[in-house]
């Protein structure tokens, strides 16, 4: 019978050359050398036969036999837990790789912006097709195809149908509503527009319009007025001024153009304002009565107000973008830049 000695010569060869390829080999080694039934167990009963005088010599070799067997063991601890395979063990107390999180596109947050201002006094939102039919886009609006106001407009027609338009305004949304809704309405109405424009810094062939329309008896230039002063210093902070242009459209009477004084310089001169102190910001009026007459609403009993603004330029504004193709170039770099705090 081979000694203890020998026996554990004999057992190191296999610590020493044991390499697990899994976890059910790290169990299988561990049951084998450190189990209640395993060979250090074993070795360990072994000792009563050895005699006296070589104890002490004999329970030194078998302390370092046992050390050697479970440092191999320990040395493949992660592989423990793991289900199987060489994976390392999944440390679950780990904090997790962080995912990156997409941000809302400027537009986007802007115009929620807008929209929820206009929702705190009482408007809904409303919202209509980007390819409009020319009723609702130009003729009902007071554009006539003769009219040459429609030449303020570059518009796509669609080859498919000579009555088709991809929609030039959100003005056609305040037509379908006057169409289909009992008065009195007060809507926003947010949505993409487009234009046969060149792309440019300062000009692109789709952008972003949010219309507002507040049609009910006794509305009056006043009301329009007090609206759109408070829009202006919800978004822009309460110091900001507002001034109104004449100006005309063909679908509003009397029309105006809105200007605020520059968020940027605050009114004493800058690029943003050209140095007159002031950026336009939206266009507005009273409803035409024709246009009223077109969707079968009496002008002396009803009166009206609409305003349309650029969600591009107010962003413009807002966050001093000077050109306007970063939007649609989708490049993370810009739009990371918008990321909440
Ligand atoms: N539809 C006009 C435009 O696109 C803006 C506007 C809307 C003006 C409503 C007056 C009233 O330029």
């Amino acid at each position: 019978m081979p000694s203890l000695h020998e026996l554990m010569k004999t057992h190191e060869q296999e610590i020493n050359s044991f390499q697990p390829a899994g976890a059910a080999d790290l169990e299988n080694y561990r049951i084998r050398f450190l189990g209640t039934k395993g060979i250090v167990k074993l070795l360990s009963a072994e000792m009563k036969n050895v005699a006296p005088d070589q104890r002490k010599e004999a329970g030194q070799m078998l302390n370092a036999f046992k050390t050697l067997a479970e440092e191999k063991y320990n040395a493949f601890a992660d592989m423990k837990q793991s289900s199987g395979g060489n994976a390392p063990a999944v440390d679950i107390t780990l904090p997790g790789t962080p995912i990156a999180a997409g941000t809302r596109h400027p537009l986007r947050m802007v115009e929620n912006e807008i929209v929820s201002i206009f929702e705190k006094i009482g408007f809904s939102v409303a919202t209509g097709p980007e390819i409009e039919d020319d009723w609702h886009n130009f003729t009902s609006l007071n554009m006539p195809a003769d009219h040459p106001a429609r030449d303020m407009q570059d518009t796509f027609y669609v080859a498919q149908n000579p009555d088709w338009v991809l929609r030039t305004h959100t003005s056609s949304v305040q037509a379908r509503i006057l169409e289909t809704q009992s008065l009195p309405v007060r809507v926003i109405c947010p949505g993409r527009v487009y234009r046969n424009e060149t792309i440019s810094a300062r000009a692109h062939c789709f952008f972003h319009q949010c219309e507002g329309l507040y049609v009910d008896k006794n509305v009056s230039f006043a009301d329009l007025k007090q609206t759109l002063y408070y829009f202006v210093t919800e978004m822009f902070g309460e110091n900001t001024k507002v001034r109104f242009r004449p100006s005309y459209f063909p679908f509003t009477e009397p029309s105006a153009e809105m200007d605020i004084s520059c968020t940027v310089c605050g009114g004493t001169g800058c690029n943003l304002c050209k140095h007159s102190g002031w950026v336009e910001i939206l266009g507005c009026g009273m409803v035409h009565p024709d246009m009223l007459r077109n969707f079968n609403i009496d002008p002396e009993v009803y009166t009206g107000f609409a305003f349309g603004m650029g969600v591009e330029r107010i962003t413009q504004i807002k966050y001093q973008v000077n050109d306007l193709r970063l939007y649609s170039q989708n490049d993370v770099r810009f739009l990371r830049q918008f990321r909440p705090a």
